[in-house]
């Protein structure tokens, strides 16, 4: 059983489908961590082949905290993976179609070997898995979402300005609503949640009564 979550940054997809993958056990792709990890890698390693890091990246998912995970040569990337700059850089090369080509194989390969999965991104249910069991779209206004991020963000950095945080935000968005493969977009036949109506309890509850109802395994 596949479900997909696509949305916007900040949107709360991907608290919503930790959740989500810890209550139904099932496989979290955080597919967004994987073009984080492959932009952190380009940066580091210019002259090196991207297929090469994404055939021998090793990506994981920690049933007890519903996290994904993503090793290169034994070595956990997570903890350089959650800054600005590599989601910058990462929406960067998400415009480039051949890189895209390169990780939907990747998402698809780890969709065989791991067939209950809860793949959130941009384009999960679009593009990747458009057969998706149930596919859902998680949205909510950009100075929302902003400002969720301003407010996580603050715990770490004092200084941090919201208009600065609003900005990045809106560069983002503009990039991957824009780009001329795997634009964000919401799937055909989509449930579309707004997380200024839902908490993500009540997101995640709902999801599941779709599933129920819908989905026969
Ligand atoms: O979701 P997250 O913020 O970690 O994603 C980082 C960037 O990776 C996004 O801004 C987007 O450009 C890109 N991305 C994508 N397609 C996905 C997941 C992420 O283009 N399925």
């Amino acid at each position: 059983m596949i479900i997909t979550l696509d949305g916007p940054s900040g949107s709360g997809k991907g608290t919503i489908a930790k959740k989500l993958s810890e209550k139904m056990q099932a496989w979290h792709l955080d597919s967004g961590l994987l073009y984080r990890a492959l932009a952190f890698f380009m940066n580091n390693h210019p002259a090196q082949a991207i297929d090469i890091f994404i055939a021998e990246c090793d990506v994981q998912w920690i049933s007890e905290t519903g996290e994904t995970v993503v090793y290169f040569d034994k070595t956990c990337l997570n903890p350089y993976l959650r800054t600005e700059q590599v989601a910058q850089l990462a929406s960067k090369i998400a415009s480039d179609c051949t890189v895209r080509e390169i990780l939907l194989h990747k998402f698809r390969a780890l969709a065989l070997v791991h067939p209950n999965m809860i793949a959130d991104g941009r384009d999960m249910g679009s593009v990747v898995f458009p057969q998706a069991d149930l596919k859902c779209y998680i949205d909510a206004p950009v100075d929302v979402r902003a400002w969720r991020r301003y407010q996580d963000l603050l715990k770490n950095d004092a200084a941090i300005q919201y208009d600065d945080v609003f900005f990045q935000i809106e560069q983002r968005d503009n990039r991957d609503r824009n780009r001329p493969c795997g634009a964000l977009c919401c799937p055909d036949k989509a449930l579309v949640i707004n997380t200024t109506k839902y908490s993500v309890e009540s997101a995640v509850d709902y999801i599941m009564s779709q599933i129920q109802k819908n989905i026969t395994c």
